[in-house]
């Protein structure tokens, strides 16, 4: 049996503490994406996706109010969850970075409402937005899933702040 660690109670809860303990939940990672202005492609990494709903089919995640892709978000009104293989880690950082040209050298086609989907992710919901839901510092968004791509690849797996890979 584990040994059992006891906490004060009295632990102030802290942006760093938060996140150190949420990091011991693993999560898998995928880049959500959309269309800004003029039909530019754009896209973010995130760990906060999750199902709601399996009838009817609802899925969501989160945006930070800073992002500065929050306006297309709101705008377009659909968006696609592209989860990532094992061997995706160079995509999950170059998406977790600001940068104009995200999309630079990058295979994608455009799916629901025209919004990216990215070649080779292991799984991807193309999304309706169903319902934006404020939270605190981000913005929570719900959708309902419209279409489905998968493939039979390992997901890449975020733990402790790293980027693993599950045992096989
Ligand atoms: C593993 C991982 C998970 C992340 N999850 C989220 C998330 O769920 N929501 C979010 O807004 N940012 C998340 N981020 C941070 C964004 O990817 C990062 O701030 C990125 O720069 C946002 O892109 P933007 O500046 O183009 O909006 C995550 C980053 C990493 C590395």
């Amino acid at each position: 049996m584990a040994a059992k660690i006891d906490l004060p109670e009295d632990v102030t809860i802290t942006p760093a503490s938060l996140r150190e303990a949420l990091g011991s939940f693993p999560t898998g990672v995928a880049v959500v994406t959309t269309l800004g202005d003029e039909g530019k492609p754009l896209g973010l990494t995130i760990n906060s996706f999750n199902s709601v709903s399996l009838d009817p089919a609802l899925v969501l995640w989160s945006l930070a109010l800073s992002s500065p892709s929050i306006g297309a978000f709101r705008k377009h009104g659909a968006f696609a969850i592209n989860i990532l293989r094992k061997d995706q880690g160079e995509l999950c950082m170059k998406f977790a970075r600001p940068a104009d040209d995200k999309f630079k050298d990058i295979d994608w086609t455009k799916g629901y409402k025209g919004i990216p989907v990215l070649e080779g992710a292991m799984v991807t919901l193309e999304c309706e937005t169903y319902q934006i839901v404020e939270g605190g510092d981000h913005e929570v968004y719900m959708g309902a899933v419209k279409r489905i791509h998968k493939t039979d690849s390992a997901p890449l797996v975020f733990h402790r702040g790293q980027l693993v890979q599950l045992a096989s």
